[in-house]
């Protein structure tokens, strides 16, 4: 492997989400989204699950992405610092509330579109080229409480409206975008990934792959209008990635493994080939599962994307004896403990060659360019006496990673570009935590909303601006 694989123009950066880091929740004429509903502490998960229903905030809990790290007013400090990096890409989210706070609104907000042109120009000032996703864990909360998120197919309508007025006010600006932040975590955690709620006794997968089925529609069809607004438009489906091993080679080991691998496979395989995929049929009929589809679903799903994007923090591992007992969750999709690889803090596995696996898996799949779009350390990180940061578990992890996808590319996989997560530390999506940070900038800010807010870089700042101006030659 010679880390002078990377093609000339390969795009280098690093990815934020508005849900994570913008805060101002209600400023510049915001309405409240899903995130705002999700409380740091012991009634989060229950939330996120879509377990525990929240129409209205309580006073008796801290909700983290209320201020989050402030991106909304210090969004040009922080481009600047991404620019002193050498960034050529920065990833972040539109928040679909600043455009449409309802969600149902006739008319988009002026201010909404006005903060993130700021934003785009911002970046295009330093070269930086903005990858945008349109959906990442947030929907307007007036389109859960009066339709129930994605169960309802009116939705389709909402987000392709919203789709449109991204793409046409944002031309010239903005040219690479993503449609759903990890699709398949629809499955994992319904009510943070698609604003799904549920009743007592009701069949859930019914309802998350009828949810499911509209959000590919509405993927679809967002895929379309991108390229009718303007053909430079690139449009990626996005996956919370990373293969399954099986446990063992036993033959029911390696198929447990293999149902898994399809279950989150499942969506892309529809975005990026443009049908159900055949082992959809039997799935369903094992879940009771129906989906309602319209006639021209079809040929609506014909409109695949033109790359596949996807996030990788760590392989999985399955068997046929897996349950609720002997897994845990790493990136919200549960997994057996891999006993051959070592684990962060928060007991995520870290697998370098896990990266190279999902990748050269993917590529054999759908032989449509790869961007890896998330990829990171959660980390506890310590100030020392001398005011340094000296985040060197993170250098060395992210190091492996660039070396497996230069391996990837090696083997003859193309790859559009890589933004490693939280590239300026921001609130946890999972455990709405700020101490689980991923960036190479500290943000002064604790998991209970104290602090300065102020940006600091760390050891790993100068790293990874030596990694950028060597276009991955350099990583020591
Ligand atoms: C992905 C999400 O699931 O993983 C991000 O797209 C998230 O929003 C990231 O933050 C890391 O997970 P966590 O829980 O450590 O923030």
């Amino acid at each position: 492997m010679s880390a002078s694989t990377f093609p000339d123009g390969f795009l280098w950066g690093g990815a934020l989400a508005a849900n994570q880091s913008e805060g101002a929740y209600l400023e510049g004429g915001k309405g409240l989204t899903t995130v705002d509903m999700i409380p740091h502490g012991p009634n989060r998960l229950p939330v996120k699950l879509g377990l525990e229903k929240r129409v209205a905030l309580r006073n008796d809990e801290f909700y983290p992405s209320h201020q989050a790290i402030d991106f909304y007013h210090r969004y040009k400090e922080d481009i600047a610092l991404m620019a002193e990096m050498g960034f050529t890409v920065f990833r972040t989210s539109i928040a679909w509330s600043r455009l449409y706070p309802n969600g149902d609104d006739a008319a988009p907000n002026p201010a909404g579109i006005a903060f993130y042109r700021d934003v785009f120009n911002e970046c295009r000032k330093y070269g930086i080229e903005p990858l945008v996703t349109l959906c990442h864990f947030d929907v307007p909360m007036h389109l859960v409480t009066e339709y129930g998120s994605w169960r309802n197919r009116k939705m389709v309508d909402f987000f392709t409206r919203y789709a449109r007025t991204c793409f046409e006010a944002f031309d010239g600006l903005v040219k690479y975008w993503l449609t759903f932040n990890e699709i398949n975590i629809l499955l994992h955690s319904p009510f943070s990934g698609a604003g799904l709620v549920f009743e007592a006794g009701e069949n859930q997968d019914q309802v998350k792959y009828q949810a499911a089925h509209h959000e590919l529609i509405a993927s679809a069809l967002a895929t379309r209008i991108a390229h009718e607004v303007n053909p430079v438009n690139q449009v990626g489906c996005m996956l919370a990635g990373g293969n399954f091993y099986p446990w063992s080679c036993k033959p029911e080991d390696v198929w447990a493994a293999l149902e898994k691998d399809r279950e989150n496979l499942f969506f892309i395989d529809v975005q990026a080939r443009g049908a159900y995929p055949s082992y959809s049929a039997r799935v369903f009929r094992e879940k009771g599962v129906h989906i309602d589809m319209l006639d021209g679903d079809a040929e609506i799903l014909k409109n695949t994307v033109d790359f596949v994007s996807f996030s990788y923090y760590a392989s999985r591992c399955a068997s046929a004896d897996m349950n609720e007992h002997n897994s845990s969750a790493a990136n919200i999709v549960k997994s057996l403990t891999n006993p051959h690889i070592q684990r962060s803090e928060w007991g995520w596995g870290i697998d370098p060659l896990g990266l190279r696996i999902t990748m050269n898996m993917m590529y054999d799949r759908y032989q449509k360019p790869l961007f890896l779009v998330e990829n990171g350390l959660g980390a506890r990180d310590d100030i020392n006496v001398d005011g340094k940061i000296e985040d060197d578990y993170r250098i060395s992890y992210l190091r492996e990673h660039i070396r497996a996808m230069a391996d990837a590319i090696a083997d003859g996989v193309p790859v559009m570009g890589y933004t490693t997560w939280g590239c300026i530390d921001l609130v946890a999506a999972s455990t709405g935590e700020m101490s689980k940070r991923y960036g190479f900038v500290y943000v002064d800010r604790d998991d209970h909303g104290n602090g300065t807010l102020a940006r600091r870089k760390k050891k790993s700042f100068g790293w990874y601006r030596k990694v950028i101006a060597s276009n991955g030659r350099d990583l020591d």
